[in-house]
């Protein structure tokens, strides 16, 4: 159902009108990728707020695009850190494990770079997400065959870091670092919360953005390695609904499954509201294939038709 879905959509990728959205300058940011939000307090014993408030973060062009996440930087003012607003969205979307921390993309690389920079860091995070979860499918007395689906998921997310962050120096930027915090041990039902967030939504919504940009990018390049890349992630998200229907024929209290699908649903409207902010700069859309802010609505109208 995941793959016709998204076949579907992606015949739909030539005929829809380039004009919609952008190619008539209609609905089409070109700011920067990231901007600052001001500065901010840091917390009590002087460390960086770890999931500051976006509030003070500016709208972004005329049509006052949200920013996607923003995250606390050391300032040079005393007891302030800087808080910087991601405005880049829609970008591959890897598995983001529990804690990891925005990071920092650079503007040297232009937009081109800050995205594929974005994308090889959010692959690189993709890999220990993967490899968590293939222990915890493990512990948990999961089929072999899923077990060893979200390993071969983490060698792939390796690979997907290593195309992307090539596409990334190309353009003149750096990964920047994962800043990720160790794992602590939790129970089967947040791990399956994660899944169904992090795989069933967001994930499975990347397999079909990078699906999209494998057929629309203009740069060869980029949709020769959006292609392989594309392949791997639906098997991703197949992978994360599979470990979702396991769990529900055999794991799972009456109340357990309600908080899953609740879960499904609240992560799905937090995704419609960053693809409804959605407005990639032009040059994205023509070179890089990221969809418009209507192509991106009507992939999340696919996206939220399979988790309905
Ligand atoms: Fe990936
Ligand atoms: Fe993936």
């Amino acid at each position: 159902m995941l793959r016709r879905t998204l076949y579907g959509l992606l015949l739909a990728a030539p005929l829809l009108p380039l004009g919609v959205g952008c190619g008539n300058g209609e609905g089409c940011g070109d700011g920067p990728t990231s901007l600052s939000g001001g500065l901010i307090a840091l917390n009590a014993d002087g460390s960086l707020p770890s999931n500051p408030s976006c509030d003070s973060c500016p709208d972004q062009g005329e049509d006052g695009a949200q920013p996607t996440g923003c995250f606390a930087k050391e300032s040079s003012s005393v007891g302030r850190a800087e808080l910087l607003c991601s405005y880049v969205t829609c970008s591959n979307d890897g598995r983001r494990p529990e804690g990891l921390r925005e990071a920092l993309v650079s503007e040297s690389g232009g937009a081109m770079g800050a995205l594929f920079a974005h994308a090889a860091w959010l692959e690189a995070a993709s890999v220990p997400a993967f490899l968590r979860l293939a222990d915890e499918l493990k512990a948990h007395g999961a089929p072999e065959a899923l077990v060893k689906a979200a390993r071969r998921s983490a060698g792939d997310e390796v690979r997907h870091t290593r195309a992307m962050q090539s596409l990334a120096e190309r353009h003149g930027a750096l990964l920047p670092d994962v800043d990720l915090p160790p794992f602590q041990a939790r129970s089967l039902e947040e791990m399956l919360l994660e899944n169904a967030v992090e795989g069933c939504v967001r994930e499975t919504f990347g397999a079909f953005v990078a699906g999209w940009q494998s057929r629309t990018a203009q740069d060869p390049e980029v949709r020769d390695t959006l292609r392989a890349i594309a392949r791997d992630e639906v098997r991703h998200a197949e992978l994360a609904w599979a470990v979702d229907a396991w769990a529900h024929q055999e794991r799972l209290t009456p109340r357990q499954r309600a908080r899953l699908l609740q879960a499904r649903r609240d992560a799905l409207r937090v995704l419609g509201e960053e693809v409804e902010g959605h407005r990639p700069p032009e040059q994205l859309i023509r070179e890089a294939g990221m969809p418009s802010r209507e192509q991106a609505l009507t992939l999340f109208q696919g996206l939220a038709g399979l988790v309905a």
